[in-house]
């Protein structure tokens, strides 16, 4: 095929057919297309979209660029949960360990954090000896016998999207919706999954900061999804304020075990991984419930932390394992109800403790973050602890202070 042909076709608004989409990402992926040419690709596409028809010829293509996970014949329906992020999101660790008490299979391949969004296998390696490297066989026999793996994209997995996500990180083409789509759906749908329900998150702290952004989003992807054979549906879920009261990885860990062994925590939490477990999960929500309560989600967790050499005995001491040396709160300047916790604050000041990364080969501090955050609607009284920041120093306590003085605002 002529490449610039292809890149004329889609700056003058045409519509690429399948062959032409999956030759121009397989000559990428080859090397056999320059980076410049994807690029003015890439560019074109921003700015003249994609119809639902090639968005899905591109996930396809993307998704067909590595591996795609195989399961034997007959074995139990593959299901999974995305979210597109936000501040405190620790859904996964409770949802996947939840779902897999049922006869499915939840073959989770999950992200790192970047910005301020906090990233599930961080919070994972926040526990002693957690690896989240499996290799095929070894993830295959885990499913086998616990129902649930949680592990790391492998280098196999959506090349075309590991190369093409570096190109629009510098070019200024991250944000297409064609090609955010294409991107997540060809990661999740790598897993060859039967069910997929999507987190869509909206807000100062999400992606997306409207809801209307939010849900042209999940209805784009819902429909790649459905296109693809996989039932696909979704929740628009806010991030105003973090999810939970705990943002930094092992107190996230700390939260989510909390949860898992009793079904009482933080209750925004408990809500968003009931509502998105009854979209995809045979059971009941009174049933999903009843395995927070009863200690069988807690106890997949255990297993699940065993099965991928994880330190089990651990996770109820997490928060003296990996202890920040200083601990301060951050006081309520006058009495009232907490009217914002801006999350987009929040996730910010945990990067600068050290719980996130600025670039991605940054190392994240396992021990800061901020824990018994105040939530919206909450009463307080003037010098009561709005939350308690975990720091490596006296001075990275002092740096986000006023950050997070801010953050919370009282009427
Ligand atoms: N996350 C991804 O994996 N890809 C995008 O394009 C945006 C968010």
């Amino acid at each position: 095929m002529h490449i610039p042909s292809l890149i004329e076709k889609k700056r003058d608004g045409h519509e690429l057919s399948a062959d032409e989409i999956t030759s121009f990402i397989n000559d990428f992926t080859e090397g056999k297309l320059p980076d410049y040419q994807m690029s003015a690709w890439a560019m074109a596409v921003f700015f003249r979209g994609m119809t639902p028809e090639e968005t899905r010829y591109l996930t396809d293509a993307m998704m067909n660029s590595g591996r795609v996970l195989e399961y034997p014949k007959n074995s139990p329906p593959k299901i999974d949960k995305h979210s597109t992020g936000g501040v405190g999101d620790k859904i996964s660790l409770v949802l996947a360990p939840l779902l897999a008490c049922d006869e499915v299979w939840v073959p989770m391949i999950s992200g790192r954090g970047l910005g301020i969004t906090g990233g599930t296998l961080d919070k994972l390696e926040s526990i002693p000896g957690f690896n989240v490297n499996l290799d095929q066989k070894r993830a295959l026999k885990q499913l086998e016998q616990i129902h649930v793996f949680m592990i790391g994209q492998t280098s196999d997995i959506c090349p075309a999207d590991k190369k093409l996500y570096a190109l629009r990180d510098v070019t200024g083409t991250v944000a297409s919706q064609p090609l955010i789509v294409a991107s997540i759906m060809s990661k999740k749908l790598a897993e060859n999954l039967d069910r997929l329900v999507l987190d869509v998150k909206f807000g100062n702290g999400a992606f997306m900061k409207t809801r209307k952004e939010a849900k042209q989003l999940a209805e784009s992807m819902t429909t790649v999804g459905q296109g693809m054979g996989v039932k696909t549906s979704y929740l628009l879920n806010p991030m105003e304020e973090p999810l939970g009261r705990a943002v930094g990885n092992a107190l996230e860990v700390a939260e989510c075990v909390e949860i898992l062994q009793g079904g009482s925590g933080a209750e925004d939490v408990i809500k968003t991984v009931l509502d998105l477990s009854e979209k995809i999960s045979e059971s009941s929500r009174d049933e999903l419930q009843k395995r927070l309560k009863d200690g069988s989600a807690w106890k997949k967790f255990a297993s699940l932390v065993y099965a991928q050499d994880g330190d089990a005995t651990a996770l109820e001491k997490l928060k003296d394992i990996q202890a920040a040396p200083v601990v301060k709160s951050v006081e309520a300047k006058a009495s009232g109800k907490i009217k914002t916790m801006t999350a987009e604050s929040i996730g910010r000041a945990s990067v600068m403790l050290g719980a996130g990364r600025q670039r991605a080969e940054d190392k994240i501090d396992f021990a800061v973050g901020l824990s018994a955050i105040k939530k919206v609607g909450e009463k307080v009284e003037k010098g009561e602890p709005l939350m308690f920041v975990h720091a490596r120093t006296e001075k990275a306590f002092e740096e986000v202070r006023p950050i997070l003085e801010k953050a919370a605002q009282i009427e």
